[in-house]
């Protein structure tokens, strides 16, 4: 398994099980099935609503007592409604709580955009915090503060763009070590990447097999599949393995972080097994030559009239 590494020496698999979207009576199933077969990365969120259920699967492995909590990577989210200062480690001790943990690998600030605490799901712009109210940059010294006092092991950012970076950077000493951000073929993210390799930053690849999943709500009606996209399925009979393989592979080989999420036992274990071939320089040019700048995950729907985000991605 291909490894991120980190300046304090911790080693994360690149390969980890995403749980947004997971349903709460599938969710403990797929964990502990993940972690019995060899995942030892689990991506969870408060805003995904089923981090107890995650957390029973943590206690009942680690019971069984062949796999102990050192040796797995627990990441988790600060939802946009704790980013007051003082909010922050309330926020994540009730993760904590949640998980059954008593401390994470990683603790991101899920989205660069501050709700008013009791707003968990915003109706209207006046739910949220302007940037004055809730500066980032105050958001992440409590996350700071959290490593400090041993909860977090590490701590970043999650759907950054490189200017929320940029300005981030410029106001701390302590870089975010991880940016998670959609990452597919058709959002390559090369500018990006780029920028986060050149500054030590690690990222992560969410949604990378199109997150067909999501609530019809969010979906466009002509939105392409990446799953069925031609190039991908050629590519995946050339090499005998799955189109969601290619595409795990593929993040891989670009040295990101990829979180597939499935609740299924036979895709569990074979998302796990996406590295048992190499993408040749033709497979990489016809990807590359995918890219379309298209998102499944539109955090424009931030972006309202009247608050303080109107521009999520800086472009
Ligand atoms: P399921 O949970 O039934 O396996 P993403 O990680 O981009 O959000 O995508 C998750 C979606 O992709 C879910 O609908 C999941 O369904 C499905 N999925 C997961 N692994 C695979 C795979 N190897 N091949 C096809 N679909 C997959």
């Amino acid at each position: 398994m291909k490894k991120l590494k980190f300046k304090n020496g911790d080693q994360l698999d690149a390969i980890g099980l995403g749980t947004w979207k997971s349903k709460k009576g599938k969710v403990t199933d797929a964990v502990k099935i993940a972690l019995n077969n060899g995942y030892k990365h689990i991506d969870c969120a408060a805003t995904y609503g089923n981090e107890a259920e995650v957390g029973a699967a943590f206690a009942e492995v680690f019971k069984n007592g062949k796999i102990k909590r050192e040796d797995i990577w627990v990441t988790s989210k600060l939802w946009n409604n704790a980013h007051l200062k003082d909010d922050v480690i309330p926020a994540l001790k009730e993760t904590l709580k949640d998980l059954k943990l008593d401390y994470l690998d990683l603790y991101l600030i899920h989205w660069p955009v501050a709700f008013k605490p009791d707003a968990k799901n915003p109706k209207g712009a006046d739910d949220f915090l302007s940037l004055e109210e809730a500066p980032i940059i105050e958001t992440w010294e409590a996350l700071i503060e959290a490593k400090k006092q041993g909860l977090v092991r590490h701590i970043g950012v999650s759907n950054f763009s490189k200017e929320k970076l940029k300005d981030l950077i410029s106001k701390t000493d302590e870089i975010p070590e991880m940016n998670q951000v959609e990452l597919h073929p058709y959002l390559q993210q090369n500018e990006l990447l780029e920028f986060c390799s050149k500054h030590g930053i690690h990222l992560t690849a969410y949604s990378p097999l199109g997150s067909g999943d999501r609530p019809d709500g969010m979906k466009a009606d002509d939105e392409p599949s990446l799953l069925e996209n031609p190039v991908i399925k050629k590519i995946a009979k050339k090499h005998g393995a799955s189109e969601g393989q290619i595409l795990i592979n593929w993040s891989m080989q670009r040295g990101t972080a990829v979180i597939p999420k499935s609740t299924n036992e036979g895709r569990i274990k074979e998302n796990l097994m996406s590295a048992g071939f190499q993408l040749d320089e033709d497979d990489l040019r016809e990807i590359a030559g995918l890219d379309k700048h298209f998102r499944y995950v539109n955090g424009k729907f931030f972006e309202l009239e009247g608050n303080s985000y109107s521009n999520i991605y800086d472009e």
